[in-house]
């Protein structure tokens, strides 16, 4: 019998800088770690739907070996809340987002819905966001960079001390 894998979700607001930095960077470390865990990402606006990765955020990963090329821009969508068990938002503005979408959600699909709707710094045990580099310098994507590995091996230890994708 083959086992579902644990599915997550990390959303910014464009999809394009913070959010497919995070799926990469989790998923890295998942695999590494052999967790049965799959990572996608989204954005909650619909700014860059079928877009590249910013060429900063791909620039900065590619030189800590992390490939975001083959990434493209998605809108979050109601169908997420099923599909996904848990869905991290990189700030709260992003939560919010969220919240609301999932308010639009009819019966039927609150009945189906299962994820957990977290700050992506929830395993950090922290409130930290991940704040949007979009306008900002190199710094600012290479703490974007730091963020993610931090909170991504938060996430794995949080997974492997309650069982999850294991
Ligand atoms: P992200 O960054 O939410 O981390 O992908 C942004 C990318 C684009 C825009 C804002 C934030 N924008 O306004 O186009």
């Amino acid at each position: 019998m083959t086992t579902q894998p644990y599915r997550i979700l990390c959303v910014c607001l464009g999809n394009i800088c913070r959010s497919p930095t995070a799926e990469v960077v989790l998923r890295h470390y998942v695999e590494t770690n052999h967790l049965n865990v799959v990572v996608d990402s989204a954005g909650t606006s619909n700014y860059h739907i079928g877009d590249l990765p910013d060429y900063r955020s791909q620039a900065h990963a590619r030189k800590r070996g992390y490939d975001l090329s083959v990434l493209r821009g998605r809108q979050l969508n109601t169908h997420d809340f099923v599909k996904f068990d848990l869905i991290l938002a990189m700030d709260e503005a992003n939560l919010t987002a969220i919240q609301a979408l999932y308010d639009t959600l009819s019966d039927h699909e609150r009945h189906q819905a299962k994820a957990k709707v977290q700050l992506m710094s929830h395993a950090l045990n922290s409130q930290l966001m991940i704040a949007d580099p979009y306008y900002g310098d190199a710094a600012d994507f290479e703490r974007v960079l730091d963020q993610c590995e931090q909170a991504s091996q938060a996430w794995v230890d949080l997974f492997k001390r309650e069982r999850i994708g294991c």
